[in-house]
Parts: structure tokens; sequence; C-alpha cells
């Protein structure tokens, strides 16, 4: 608890104006961040942003679907988000006689609203700062599992004292790779109905090849509608359940930012590391990255080839296409900008400063010294291993039939256990979990992904990490990948709904076993399985622990010899966020100057008839000739996207951006190509977030899809200038 005092007064005394970088806690905002903020332009106070007791701009953010953020723009409960975010629920209520992915969705009626399953919502009603707590009784002389075992006691005691609303869930998070524990109460809504999306030709327009630049035209955004119990209260769906009434809903400004302008973003952001040593750079830059590029680039040109040529696949395919090419995408910006940035040699540097300060100071070196090393040499250990699991984890993430087959393991085990009840409940559980999966399954083009990973996997990773049974397989098809893709795909019974089904409905235990460690697809997935964990994994997890540990005390060092040095804010771990910025361009090369804005007539410029990434629908088209921006438009233009430099990142997106008045002025959705490294070193000079104007999106719901019963729900503001 000492380090986090250290912390916040050091935060206060240190914190670098205008700081552009950094991802802030909520609840600190007044402490650490309200003045810098202020000088930058807000003019609303820490309290209306964050505030246990009265309705706040908090109230209104909510964690969408667990990988997203939302925000709650009317008094009953209309959430918006990006289409992206809601994307594979769009895609599962979609058909080809109702292409909802193409053709968009706007409602009229409450009661044309669907139901997303499996969707839910979450407010966060309060967090709090319980170092003190769950550190107590932590010393220097415990030994990591001491430490841990203690901790977890701290946190089920202070959990079963903790006074809150049975609707309410509570966890308590590390942050600061565990310098500092907090207190995260929030509610779950879980019966969520899609209201609105717009065509994907609008709503991810420039698809792959604009994804992660800048300029950008997309109108990147879906709405839906919470629906809670008779008491406002979270419910499962029920067509008797009302639309939520929201503690807080959003003011949306029709008059934008300017350039110049203070901007401020909150939400989710799900993972940076921008506190590790050089060499754990280095081997992102050098060695993962490039092996993790290769894979989804195989993977991704097999599931194109078929996808190009036929509407069923791709619509099957659009979302895991758009998945996979999303993060190999990032990883090649991410690639370029360590390069550009030097990213290495200023980790190095700072190192030097680091080294040269505790070696200035006896104390320190006596605490801090030997930390650097130590931390070099586990990476270089680790790095053969670090290599094998990316590899081990790209091959069977991104081959459905390997992944599949990994997960019938867990029944496997159960069998050999002879545990009837936990068997049942597996092979119900089974049936459920692969409905969705074949209405989206193509045989084909999982053949060709299962040739690329096992191409790439025998290639990449060394024969040590195989394990017997993998070995074997070879051996037995004589090293020929297409053979044992051939005989997988022609007698598993994994890729059969059929054959899969019936097997779980069998109550001949012996048999289901038989047939599934016989099983050509799942001996295959489980001996690349077997073969990692037997080989890799324990000394992963050792190594990976005693990283773990020293990058905590890594950590807690910058934070106490690099003071005024940089900002110390906590690593994104999916945890509420705010962070701020103004609205401006920049230099992406020499002579290459972008503006903050894109207009409508970008969209134009770009359209491509009948490309599957840049056809426009007509009905865009012909708003446009006609200048018939209805109050959306500014001087006969209709903005569409800005930028602003707010430290954002993956869990961001659909983020509500806010003016300096705290109306919502935008929807964060990406960031732009030359800053995507951002997650391991900020750059304020190129890092960008990318916004989809809001005013946009309104013009699409209301001019486009003629929805204007939302807009009517809507608090709409204009701000004098
Ligand atoms: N790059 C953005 C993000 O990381 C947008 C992704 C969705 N768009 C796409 N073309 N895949 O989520
Ligand atoms: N598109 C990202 C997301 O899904 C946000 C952009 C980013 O990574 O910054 O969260």
């Amino acid at each position: 608890m000492k380090a986090i005092k250290l912390l916040l007064i050091l935060g206060i005394v240190t914190l670098k104006s205008f700081a552009d970088e950094g991802m802030w806690l909520p609840f600190l905002l007044e402490s650490l961040n309200q003045k810098d903020m202020k000088a930058m332009g807000m003019k609303i106070n820490a309290a209306d942003i964050y505030d246990i007791n009265k309705g706040s701009l908090k109230d209104a953010v909510v964690q969408f679907g667990g990988g997203c953020t939302g925000e709650i723009i009317s008094n009953q409960g209309l959430v918006l988000t990006n289409h992206h975010c809601g994307f594979s629920y769009i895609q599962r209520l979609s058909t080809l006689e109702h292409n909802y992915v193409n053709d968009g969705f706007f409602t009229k009626n409450t009661t044309d609203e669907l139901p997303a399953v499996g969707l839910s919502v979450t407010f966060i009603s309060r967090m709090q700062d319980v170092t003190s707590t769950i550190l107590k009784g932590i010393t220097n002389t415990l030994t990591e599992d001491e430490r841990q075992s203690q901790i977890d006691k701290n946190i089920s005691d202070y959990k079963t004292s903790l006074k809150k609303e049975s609707y309410e869930a509570a966890t308590i998070r590390p942050f600061y790779n565990g310098n500092m524990y907090i207190l995260i109460v929030s509610v779950v809504y879980t019966d969520i109905r899609l209201v609105a999306a717009p065509p994907q030709s609008i709503g991810a327009y420039g698809a792959d090849t604009d994804n992660w630049v800048w300029p950008r035209h997309a109108a990147d955004f879906s709405v839906f509608r919470i629906y809670a119990d008779a008491n406002n209260k979270p419910a499962a769906y029920s067509p008797s359940n009302k639309p939520f009434t929201p503690k807080k809903s959003l003011n949306i400004s029709m008059s934008g930012v300017n350039e110049g302008d203070f901007t401020m973003v909150m939400g989710f952001p799900g993972r940076t590391n921008e506190y590790l040593p050089a060499i754990a750079v280095k081997q992102t830059l050098e060695t993962n990255n490039p092996l993790k590029i290769n894979i989804r680039n195989q993977v991704l040109k097999a599931q194109k080839s078929y996808m190009q040529n036929d509407a069923t696949i791709k619509l099957q395919y659009g979302s895991k296409y758009a998945g996979i090419a999303n993060a190999w995408k990032k990883w090649i910006g991410e690639n370029l900008g360590l390069q550009q940035s030097n990213a290495v040699q200023k980790k190095l540097a700072y190192e030097n400063t680091f080294t040269q300060k505790i070696n200035a100071n006896p104390s320190w070196k006596a605490t801090y010294g030997t930390l650097l090393p130590q931390l070099n040499e586990l990476y270089k250990q680790a790095e053969p291993y670090f290599y094998t699991r990316d590899a081990f984890n790209e091959t069977i993430g991104n081959c459905e039939i390997l992944t599949q087959g990994v997960q019938l393991n867990n029944l496997e085990k159960l069998l050999e256990a002879n545990n009837d009840e936990k068997i049942s409940k597996e092979k119900l559980a089974i049936i459920d979990r692969m409905k969705g999966f074949y209405k989206d399954y193509n045989t084909k083009v999982d053949a060709a992904v299962l040739q690329q990973v096992l191409t790439l996997y025998f290639n990449k990773v060394n024969t040590s990490y195989w394990g017997t049974t993998t070995t074997q397989i070879m051996e037995y098809y004589k090293n020929d990948i297409t053979a044992i893709v051939n005989d997988v795909f022609a007698n598993s019974f994994i890729i059969n709904k059929e054959k899969l089904e019936s097997l779980m409905q069998q109550t001949d235990n012996k048999l289901i076993y038989n047939t599934l460690i016989n099983d050509k697809g799942y001996r295959l997935a489980n001996a690349l399985r077997q073969g990692f964990v037997v080989n890799a994994a324990s000394n992963i997890n050792n190594l990976q622990a005693q990283i773990n540990t020293l990058q905590r005390q890594y950590m807690q060092a910058q934070i106490v010899v690099m003071a005024g040095v940089r900002n110390f804010y906590p690593d994104a771990n999916s945890t509420l966020r705010v962070t701020y910025g103004k609205a401006k361009g920049y230099q992406a090369k020499d002579a290459v100057t972008y503006a903050y804005r894109t207009y409508l007539d970008g969209v134009i410029e770009k359209y491509i008839p009948n490309d599957y990434e840049f056809d426009t629908p007509q009905k865009l088209r012909e708003l446009y000739q006609a200048k018939d921006y209805g109050q959306y438009g500014i001087n006969g233009k209709m903005p569409v996207c800005f930028i602003a430099a707010n430290h954002t990142t993956g869990g961001n997106s659909g983020s509500p951006a806010f003016d300096a008045y705290g109306n919502l002025v935008g929807l964060n959705f990406d960031r732009a190509w030359e800053g995507t490294m951002s997650d391991i070193n900020y750059d304020p000079t190129i890092c960008r977030n990318i916004m989809v104007d809001i005013r946009y999106v309104l013009f699409i719901i209301d001019k486009f899809g003629g929805a204007s019963q939302l807009i009517k729900e809507m608090n709409l503001v204009t701000v004098k200038k």
C-alpha cells in the first residue's frame, strides 16, 4: 500500500502535461488528471464523469458482449456500439433470404427488435482501491505461492464481508502487474435485442483494405436495446420484459469537434504492455509477430479463395474471417511501427537511465539491481517456448476441426473416469455448443485451412515439441500432409452434425469412448495438444510465472525510480478507463500529412461498383447527390469520421467519444496504421484513434434507414462555440 500512496503522490507531481498517453482510472481522475484535463479544455468536472452518488457519464458506458464497449443513448435503454461489435449477432440472425449483413436492419417499432442470444452488457456500479486490504500480510519473505494464497484468502474474506445488492457482481482485479488491487461492482443485463444496423457496405465500408487505416469512411455502428424485468432489474429474455430505464443517458451533440478541441474516450480497453523490458519487445517484433502473421496469411488466403465465389460461404465465414484478418493486420502494423519508432532502442535507452539511477542510489541498487538482468535471462530461456506456444495456439485456434477436437478432450477424460453424471451433462453441452457451429461450417474451407496450418506447424515447430503420437501420425502418413487432411475429412464424426449428435445420444459409453479415441480428427487434434502439453506447457507456465513476478517488481521499481521520466497508468486489463487528447491530424511520413476529418465526399471517391469492399448502396449515393443531409450536415457537407490523440486499444471499440462538455460526439472504432504499436510503445506524434462522427451515425439511422422514431428517443443538443 506504500507503493500506491507513493504512486498517487508521484502521479500528481509528475503527470506530464499534456498527457495524450494514458488509460486512466475513472475514480482517480479528480486527484490525478482533472487539472490536466481542464488545462486541455475540458469544461466539466471529474465528478461529472465518475460519481457513485448521482448519475455520471460512467453510468452510460457499458462493457458490450465481453470484448467491446457501448453507450446508452436514450432513456429507453438504447445502446450504441460498433457494427463490428454487433456483427456476429447480426450475422447469426441473418439468412440468405433475410440478409441483414448485406441489406442492413432498421426497425420501425420495438416489436420488430430481434433477441441477440448470448449477448450481455455490463454496467459498473463502483470501483474502489482495496490494495491495502488485499495485500495485508504480504511481505518480501513470502514465496510466490505463499504470496498468492494469502492474496486469494484476503480476496475471499473481503468478498464475504462485502455489502452489495443481490443482482450485483463483485470482482477484485490486479493492476500495475499486481501492485494495486481494485474492487469492481457491476450489473449484467442479458436480454439484449438488435434494433438497427447499416448494411455492411456502410458499416464496414472499406472492409479489410481500410481496416487500421486513416483516412476512413465507415459508419461502424449498430444499435441494440436493453430489456429488464418489471423492477428494471436484469432478467433472462422474456417477451414480457420492458425497455430498461438507465441511470444516465448521454446527450448527443450536433456540433461536432474542431481540430484542437478537447476529446475524451471512455471504455473497456483490453490489453496493453507499456512497461515491458526491451528484450520482450524485441521478441514480439522479431519472433512472435512474424510467426503469427505468417500462419494467418495462409489461413486467410485459404478462406478467401472459397468466400469470393460463394455467397453462402461468404455469409458463414464473414465474421470469422474479419476477426482473423483484424489481428493479422494489426500485428503487421505494429511491427512496422515498432521498427519506425525505434521502439527497442528507446526501451534500451530507458533501461540505461533506470540502471544509472539505481546505481547512484545504494538502497535502490540493493532492491532493484538484479531485476533487469534476471528478466533478460528469463526471456532468453523462454523464447523457443513462447514461439511454440504461439504456433500451437494459432494452429489450433484458426482451424475449426482442431479447435472443436481439442475441446472434446474433456469428454475423453470424463469417460475414462467413468463419471456418468458428468458424462451425460458433457454430452448435452457438446450438442448445444456444436449447434451454432455447424450453421457456419464448411468442410472444404476447413480442409484447406488444415492443410495450411499443419504444413506450417510441421515446418516451424521443432520436432522435440511434437509429442509421440504426432510423430507417429507423421510417420504413418510418410510426412504427406495432404494424405492426413484427406483421411481426417473423409472419416471424422466431428465435422458431421448428424454423426456427432447420434454419437452423443448413445448410452453405451464404451462405444462412445472407442469411437472418440479412434476418430481421425480427434486423434490428430489430441496428438497436437498432448505434444504441446507434455513437452512445452509446464516449462511455459513456470517461465511465465517467474516473468510475472519479476515484471511486478520491475513495474514497482519503474514507478519509484523513473518518476518524472514518464507517466504511470496501469496497463489495460478490460476494466473501465478514461483517455483524453485533442482532435488533430498527423504527419504520417515525409511530406504526407493527414487532416483530422473525413466527409461523405470521400465515400463517393472510394466507390467501386460491385467491389466486395468499396461498393455503396444506391440510396446513399442519391442522398449524396441531393445533399439531403437533414439536420446532420455542416455547410453542405456530411462529416463522416475524425481522429484524435486518445490512447485506445482493442476493447475500446464502440467507446463513446465526448467533447469538452461530456456530450457524445463520436464512436471509437479503430486506430491509424502508423500508430498501431501504441499497445507497446505509445508515440503521441503519430498515435491516433479513429471515430465515426455521431452525426453520420444519426444520418444513416434517419435519412438512410428511415428509423426516425429512434432519433426521437435521443437527446440532441447544440454547443455554442
Ligand atoms: N480494427 C478494428 C478493431 O480492431 C476494426 C475491426 C473490424 N473491421 C474489420 N474490417 N475487420 O476492432
Ligand atoms: N477495433 C478495435 C476494437 O475492436 C478498437 C481499435 C483499437 O484496437 O484501437 O476494440
